[in-house]
């Protein structure tokens, strides 16, 4: 019940996350160029129900509905990204006006409603004409980025105070150049380190432009498992323990502690007469916050002779599962924050960017939709932050996934973590009875 629920601190800021491409459409209006994330909707099988992102929620021209629910939600938060092709559509050069405007006016109308923007850069949905030439497997991605972020931080630095440059940098080079499951859809396996490496540098030079823009306060949107070992065997343990180097230590080291986990230094390309340690003290710039997003634990074994890779995901049993099919481990993320403040002693503030689940119930026969798995998803991860915050960790602020139910990446429309419904046909939003609980959450704590 929301009126039992324990106390956040003062100020903990409740809110809601979103992406462009998942819930913005119209991606041939207003001068914007091709993601590669259209060009991967549309070859065949790669998106389980055949959809795309082209109309998606329609949000780009339903922001004004979407913000009066943030407002009826009543969560001082939320966090959105910029479609990178709307402001530049061939990822470079002079910057669109429609794209700049159409972000201008909505987070005038998120101040209005009383509603702090956080800003993502990049969400995944990378101009096409930048994937063409080598996309971030290129060094120059990274400057490109750069420059990108400059012209979105002169333009919303006035207003927005928090800005998450990428969105899980390691959710991009694994899903995105190793295994090929998402966009652009390399499935490069070890091959696609240099991605890792030049996200983890665009991060750096971005943050160095927003603090030239004079933006407040700049963090991340990383996304962090803990890692357990299948067994107690020494060879499970050792694949874990290398699984969570590649996941977890791989894109936060360098942020943190600015250096690499050991045997990775190596492994990236750092242009002739360049010296790694000149980019770690880029992509090392002091932060203000720093944002995980939480979604299960991961299980590791190691792999069997003659796989590709060392090691192999497991099933995680013994919890609940959301209709995604991941595991349900509230206390997964009070131990993920407990471990990052252990191995980061001097971590700045803690957010949580993204947390949700996937329930596919809709609305019942009298039109409400009943989906008290989410209701109890939410409350017990909630829960387990507080704990966190008993147990030490500095966290400051909650951002649900997601406002409403969007296109779920390579899933398409088959997933739904949204607080509220949206019927796809007639674009209408029913909020969930999530939503409520939600609000009477935050009023209660606020
Ligand atoms: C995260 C992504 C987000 C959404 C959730 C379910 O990895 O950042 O866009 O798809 O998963």
């Amino acid at each position: 019940m929301a009126e039992d629920y324990p106390r956040l601190p003062a100020g903990f800021r409740f809110g809601t996350s979103t992406a462009s491409y998942q819930i913005e459409g119209a991606v041939d209006e207003d001068g914007r160029g091709p993601s590669v994330w259209d060009t991967f909707c549309a070859e065949p099988g790669r998106i389980v129900d055949g959809s795309t992102g082209a109309v998606a929620c329609d949000h780009y021209h339903r922001h004004a509905e979407d913000v009066a629910l943030m407002q009826r939600l009543g969560a001082g938060g939320y966090r959105f990204s910029i479609a990178w092709p709307r402001i530049q559509p061939t990822g470079s050069g002079t910057a669109t006006e429609e794209g700049l405007g159409f972000y201008d006016r909505l987070v005038d109308a998120l101040l209005e409603a009383g509603v702090a923007p956080m800003v993502t850069l990049f969400h995944w949905d990378l101009p096409q004409a930048l994937e063409d030439s080598g996309g971030w497997l290129s060094r120059d991605a990274a400057h490109r980025f750069a420059e990108y972020a400059a012209i979105v931080g002169e333009r919303l630095g006035d207003r927005v105070e928090q800005w998450c440059p990428v969105n899980e940098p390691n959710v991009v080079t694994m899903l995105g150049y190793a295994t090929g499951r998402h966009a652009p859809g390399r499935a490069l396996v070890m091959d696609a380190l240099p991605v890792a490496h030049h996200l983890l540098l665009g991060h750096g030079l971005a943050v160095q432009a927003l603090r030239a823009a004079g933006v407040k306060q700049i963090g991340t949107a990383t996304n962090h498992s803990p890692v357990w070992s299948d067994s107690d065997s020494e060879e499970d343990c050792a694949a874990a323990d290398l699984f969570d180097s590649l996941w977890n230590r791989l894109f936060a080291d360098p942020v943190l502690l600015g250096r690499y986990p050991e045997g990775f230094d190596e492994t990236m390309p750092v242009p002739a007469g360049e010296d790694i340690l000149d980019d770690l003290a880029t992509i090392s710039q002091p932060l203000d916050f720093y944002g995980v997003n939480y979604y299960n634990p991961m299980q590791l074994a190691a792999a069997a002779d003659g796989s590709e890779l060392p090691f192999e995901q497991c099933e995680i049993t013994g919890y609940p599962t959301t209709d995604f099919g991941w595991p349900v481990v509230p206390d997964g993320l009070r131990e993920l924050l407990v471990q990052m403040k252990q191995r980061y002693p001097d971590i700045p503030p803690i957010y949580i960017t993204e947390n949700g689940c996937s329930y596919g119930i809709g609305p019942g026969g009298d039109g409400l939709v009943d989906d008290e798995p989410r209701i109890d998803y939410l409350d017990s991860h909630l829960r387990a932050v507080a704990r966190a915050i008993e147990e030490g960790v500095d966290v400051r602020g909650y951002y649900c996934w997601s406002l409403m139910d969007n296109f779920e990446w390579a899933e398409g429309y088959t997933q739904r973590f949204g607080l509220t419904w949206i019927d796809y046909e007639t674009q209408a939003r029913i909020p969930k009875r999530s939503f409520d609980w939600y609000a009477a959450v935050i009023r209660a704590n606020s």
